[in-house]
């Protein structure tokens, strides 16, 4: 049995706002009825742009009506701006709390809302559309939604992301797809910190020191340059003095001098050591190479 706060049982028990707005401003209409969860969302603005009026209606569990009732309630007298910036959490915590097993209601109120916000500012064209490819055939759920409740919810299980979106709580043939992404996204934050936490060590060997410049090269500078028809190769380190050579389009590029101390010294001193300066080897710069990284 799911523990329920006395906020969500008396907005199950008596929902707000029931019902559908004539001739709403914005439209938003998530979930379907074969995955067991639908919500459809009107608002209606007044003249000074803020939400004054709000519906919806829903199929769904307790929670679901829950969610979507104080959502409604939530949303009225903000203007589509703030609207915007309503969180699952935010719905989560307005209720006093969900059971872990029913944060996908809250996600849901999140989506139907700002499915009905792109309505409104798309003067009615825009229905909701499905951002990103499908890893979930059983419940709908993209690659982009999933990544999305990771990220914003902090998840790490597949369990987790399942009570978060449904994604691989059905056939769970999905759930492989599900852990490349939370590892995709957590691996991502173990390498962010990995390149910061060497810049609080006073001491660095020669080998971490080359080790980090690479590092930063390919995760800082390089996505930055190749941007642009570039690319940059590390050349030599000496002491505190860095050699590179800027290939492609920045090896021509006038800019160069400034490319180099803006991004490249700068990203160095940054993610390094801020006694680093950078050199460029002109002999190199137009020499045949092979894109590396
Ligand atoms: S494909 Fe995701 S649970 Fe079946």
């Amino acid at each position: 049995m799911w523990e329920y706060t006395d906020k969500l049982k008396d907005h199950f028990f008596n929902p707000r706002n029931v019902g559908e707005i004539e001739e709403p401003d914005g439209v938003g209409e998530v979930g379907s009825l074969a995955c067991g969860d639908a919500l459809k969302l009107t608002f209606k603005l007044d003249e000074k742009g803020k939400i004054k009026d709000a519906k919806f209606k829903t199929f769904g569990c307790a929670s679901a009506i829950a969610t979507s009732s104080v959502l409604t309630e939530m949303i009225k007298g903000l203007s589509l701006e703030e609207a915007a910036r309503v969180t699952n959490k935010d719905i989560a915590d307005y209720l006093g709390g969900l059971p872990e097993q029913k944060m996908h209601c809250s996600v849901m109120g999140r989506e139907a809302l700002e499915a009905a916000i792109e309505n409104y500012r798309s003067g009615g064209r825009k229905k909701h559309e499905l951002e990103g490819n499908i890893i979930c055939t059983c419940f709908g759920v993209t690659d982009k939604e999933i990544e999305r409740v990771i990220r914003e919810n902090n998840l790490t299980t597949v369990e987790e992301v399942t009570n978060y979106c449904k994604a691989g709580g059905g056939c769970g043939g999905c759930q492989g797809e599900i852990e490349k992404i939370i590892e995709k996204i957590h691996g991502d934050k173990v390498e962010e910190v990995s390149v910061s936490v060497p810049r609080r060590v006073s001491k660095l060997t020669n080998i971490q020191k080359i080790q980090l410049i690479q590092q930063t090269i390919n995760e800082q500078i390089r996505p930055a340059l190749r941007a642009h028809g570039g690319n940059i190769e590390l050349i030599d380190v000496e002491g505190d003095k860095v050699t590179v050579a800027f290939r492609g389009m920045c090896a021509q590029c006038r800019v160069a001098e400034f490319t180099m101390k803006d991004l490249v010294e700068a990203k160095l001193k940054e993610f390094v050591s801020g006694e680093l300066f950078v050199e460029e080897d002109k002999d190199s710069a137009n020499q045949p190479h092979n894109h590396r990284g």
